[in-house]
């Protein structure tokens, strides 16, 4: 049953045109399928044989005649078919049932309307096909559907006709102008209205923009179009990629596996990531749907015009997209600071949900070698790991010849399906002077080796020469299947400062070998290396920094990133040292004077952006503190961050008071990065005045939250104020959560954040369990719903560590019968879900044990999907 890399034989057929007619009924939609299929003339001959999932077979005919078929596992196989290379027709006739499909693949129904979900492998549940993404076709498609019930009727490609039918039915008829895989097919069908937008093309014509809500959702549909513009303008000014369509759809749904998805012309998305307005949206979401937006449009190059040639190589297409919708991002944000806070963001994503993937069972390569389902390889390794790797290119070969390399890569390979190895062999080929063109080969084991590698440096100072060494050395630990690795190609971007925090020297260094010295000349004085700076490689930093280097580094590093970094650095050897010092109790742990004053020297800066100092002023996560212990107790880490944060609450009491005041307005609303930062400073503000309430019992702080929450005039602010409550564990926050669930009880996203604050809530005395269990029976929980299914049970057993990992193993028990229960329902959300425990083998016991047994108990499950089964059974393994 698993499926190897190396094992990829091209395709023995080809299906050169697909005509699609579908009777769209939720209890029976009959699709008829007629195909121009050959024989590949490079491959030996063969019985054709067509995937298939879930579908009723009534007919099949080759050239308008009956044949022999058989079904072998789900294949439909054709043996008796024309000889020689000529086409020929393949009619295939078969239903399906949307109404029933909960696993919302291939095509379902969700709030009375369809919608299809191809990626990856989906298609084959709405017709036989070979769904592969090397084999390319153009579709024609025909809707036909109640006219009343499903007056919209969209595919992808040109309207070409439609009209009405007998019986108050109609159709639409689409046409597809470019080839695509079938993973990129998509209709929809149902009440929808939409948005819409011309816009200027090159050739003098129009193109027409169209955003599809559910008719209500219009007043939220204007950021994401506005969204969607800006990124066909940035693709044309940074790439020269124009939009290669005469009309550009997107469709929000309410029930979807993941975030979107590309479908060429007709993007399909969840709600989360399309609808938005002040009332209702916070500076979050409104940022997620302009990167979510782009990163679909921007596939339709990279993923669409370039497809992959097997799911093995699917980091091809996402990793890149990943880095080009994080530069459209850093680019729309204007300011080098605010790219800076975008870039922190990015990197604090990537360590903290990357970097333990990398460490845990599912380790894999950026390009696998092997997997049972590939939705589980739907990953923060292929896609953000993945988008460090080209963001390493970029560096490499400088910005503008990285562009040269994707004009290449299009030259080369547009309108193929293609390898990873493909787009670095571009990029280098474009700049063969490089040091990627010089160490292609070893650059590449960033996508054939797992692991994160550690950079160690060490650097010392030698006084009579003026000579400054840095000893740098790398390494990688074993990951599953790898025992060994080889060094890979670390660029290193670092400068050298003073005491007094003057920059000395800056510069790159391309580190290739185990262990390299570097050194500089002609100081007087040893330096304080900033090392790695704007994150230049995916690797763990190992450098023995003193306070006083990292309080230098603080203050006064050029590079933003690394400023950040030292405070996150000062931070986590606190928080380790008070984790691992089990004799003082976290009540009673004391943060010393120098750490708190850096703190408030950066919260009183007048120079610097209100969204920096937010992400200065948060603590590391408990996720990313666990990682860096060998032994994991999520309960003291949690005790001991929380004990951290309440000592920062009170000691900077004033000054917190001084950042609420000063950053909150009521201007007109709007999410700009200056904007959205001064919300951020502000709520975290709150956030820490309701702490610091909380020792001394004062109730003036939760008080004014209260008031906050009540006359705030944006869902940001109205979230914060609520959200300070809740944490804080203030007795208004009942009353709060009670007013907040009745102002909003008909907008589910709204709802979805309502159920995630309270599952996520820091644990008093066990009290969070019990909340959870209680947030099921609640009358808008459903399990069916994806996001609602996330908001409660991920916010729980994924994001809320210091509740979840319970001494009595409850959390354990509750997470294994929500694994089965989903399992039967969506197997793709119950793998996620199965994935809270990847890293077991590093909890303390008696919870590494506990936590075995609740895996064990799931692996048990008779029928356990291949989603769910591949990833508890590599948990178990050794
Ligand atoms: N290609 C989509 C995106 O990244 C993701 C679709 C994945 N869907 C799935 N069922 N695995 O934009
Ligand atoms: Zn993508």
């Amino acid at each position: 049953k698993v499926i190897l890399r190396a094992d990829y034989q091209p395709p023995a057929y080809w299906i050169d045109t697909v005509e699609l007619a579908f009777d769209l009924d939720p209890g029976k939609t009959r699709v008829l399928n007629r195909m121009k299929v050959r024989r590949n003339p490079d491959v030996t001959a063969q019985p054709l044989r067509l995937d298939g999932e879930e579908l009723n077979l009534a007919r099949v005919l080759v050239n308008g005649q009956g044949t022999s078929f058989k079904l072998e596992d789900s294949q439909l196989v054709l043996e008796n078919l024309p000889e020689g290379h000529e086409p020929f027709d393949l009619e295939i006739f078969t239903t399906c049932a949307p109404a029933k499909n909960t696993k919302l693949m291939g095509l379902y129904v969700s709030n009375d309307s369809f919608f299809t979900q191809c990626e990856a492998e989906g298609f084959r549940r709405i017709t036989y096909f070979l769904d592969r993404p090397d084999v390319m076709a153009s579709y024609t498609v025909t809707l036909r559907a109640d006219k009343a019930r499903y007056p919209v009727l969209l595919s992808n490609g040109n309207l070409v006709e439609q009209g009405a039918l007998e019986d108050g039915r109609h159709f639409a008829k689409w046409v597809d102008p470019f080839r695509k895989p079938s993973y990129l097919f998509a209709l929809v069908a149902g009440q929808l209205v939409c948005r819409e937008q011309r816009i200027a093309a090159r050739n003098g014509k129009e193109h027409l923009l169209q955003v599809y809500v559910r008719p209500g959702d219009l007043d939220k549909t204007e950021h994401a179009m506005n969204s969607l513009m800006a990124s066909v303008a940035w693709d044309e000014a940074r790439f020269k990629l124009p939009l290669d369509l005469e009309r550009f759809m997107i469709v929000a749904t309410s029930d979807f596996n993941m975030g979107a998805m590309e479908n060429k012309g007709l993007n399909i998305f969840n709600t989360k990531y399309v609808l938005a307005n002040q009332a209702t949206a916070t500076d979050t979401d409104y940022s997620n749907i302009e990167s979510v937006v782009g990163h679909e449009y921007f596939h339709n190059w990279t993923g669409n015009r370039v497809t992959c040639r097997d799911w093995f190589q699917l980091s091809l297409k996402e990793g890149l997209t990943v880095f080009r919708d994080q530069e459209f991002s850093q680019d729309l944000a204007g300011a080098d600071s605010a790219r800076a806070v975008k870039r922190i963001e990015d990197v604090r994503v990537l360590r903290t949900a990357q970097f333990p993937e990398d460490a845990g069972p599912m380790a894999h390569p950026v390009r696998p070698d092997q997997y049972l389902e590939i939705n589980n390889f739907y990953t923060v390794t292929v896609y953000e790991k993945g988008a460090e790797v080209v963001r390493m290119m970029q560096t490499l070969v400088g910005r503008e010849g990285f562009a040269k390399g994707m004009s290449l890569y299009f030259e080369r390979h547009d309108g193929h399906a293609v390898t990873c190895d493909d787009f670095v062999q571009a990029i280098a080929d474009a700049n063969p002077e490089s040091p990627l063109a010089q160490k292609l080969d070893q650059f590449k084991r960033w996508y054939s080796q797992a692991g994160t590698p550690r950079l160690k440096a060490a650097g010392h100072f030698d006084p009579v020469s003026g000579i400054y060494s840095l000893a740098l050395s790398q390494s990688c630990a074993p990951t599953p299947g790898q025992a060994e690795k080889l060094p890979f190609v670390i660029p290193i971007a670092l400068g050298l400062l003073d005491a007094n925090g003057n920059e000395l020297t800056t510069g790159m260094h391309v580190l290739t070998d185990a262990t390299e010295t570097l050194t500089f000349p002609g100081l007087t004085a040893a330096p304080v290396p900033s090392l790695l700076r704007g994150f230049s490689a995916p690797v763990v930093l190992d450098y023995l920094y003193t306070d006083t280097e990292l309080l230098t580094l603080l203050a006064h590093d050029a590079d933003p990133f690394n400023r950040w970094e030292a405070g996150q650095r000062l931070a986590t050897q606190r928080a380790l040292g008070h984790i691992r010092n089990e004799s003082v109790a976290p009540a009673d742990i004391r943060l010393d004077h120098a750490f708190i004053e850096a703190m408030r020297v950066i919260l009183r800066s007048d120079k610097l952006d209100a969204a920096f100092k937010e992400l200065v002023l948060t603590l590391p996560a408990e996720t990313y503190i666990a990682e860096q212990l060998d032994v994991v107790d999520p309960q003291r880490i949690h005790a001991v961050r929380e004990a951290m944060r309440e000592q920062l609450a009170q000691a900077l009491f004033s000054d917190w008071a001084w950042a609420f005041e000063a950053h909150s307005e009521n201007g007109a609303y709007s999410p700009d990065a200056v904007s959205s930062g001064r919300r951020a400073l502000a709520g975290l503000a709150l956030t820490h005045l309701c702490l610091a309430a909380r020792s001394s019992g004062d109730s003036v702080w939760p008080g004014k939250a209260l008031q906050r929450f009540k006359d705030a005039s944006n869902m940001t602010d109205r979230f914060n104020a609520l959200a300070a409550l809740v944490t804080s564990g203030h007795a208004l926050a009942a009353q709060a959560l009670q007013r907040f669930h009745a102002m909003f009880k008909d907008e589910a996203l709204v709802l979805d954040k309502w159920f995630a604050l309270q599952a996520g809530a820091p644990d008093r005395g066990g009290n969070i369990l019990p909340v959870v269990k209680q947030l099921m029976n609640h009358a808008d929980f459903t399990l069916r719903n994806p996001n609602r299914a996330r908001s409660v049970i991920f916010s729980y057993c994924s994001g809320n560590p210091g509740a979840f990992h319970r001494a009595d193993a409850a959390g354990y028990v509750y997470w294994s019968d929500r694994v089965i229960e989903l399992d039967t329902v969506n197997p793709q959300v119950a793998a996620r879900l199965a994935r809270a425990l990847d890293r077991w083998k590093k909890l303390a016991e008696p919870l590494r044990g506990a936590a075995r047994e609740a895996i064990a108990r799931v692996a048990a499950k008779p029928d356990l999907s291949n989603d769910v089964r591949e990833v508890v059974s590599r948990a178990l393994a050794d």
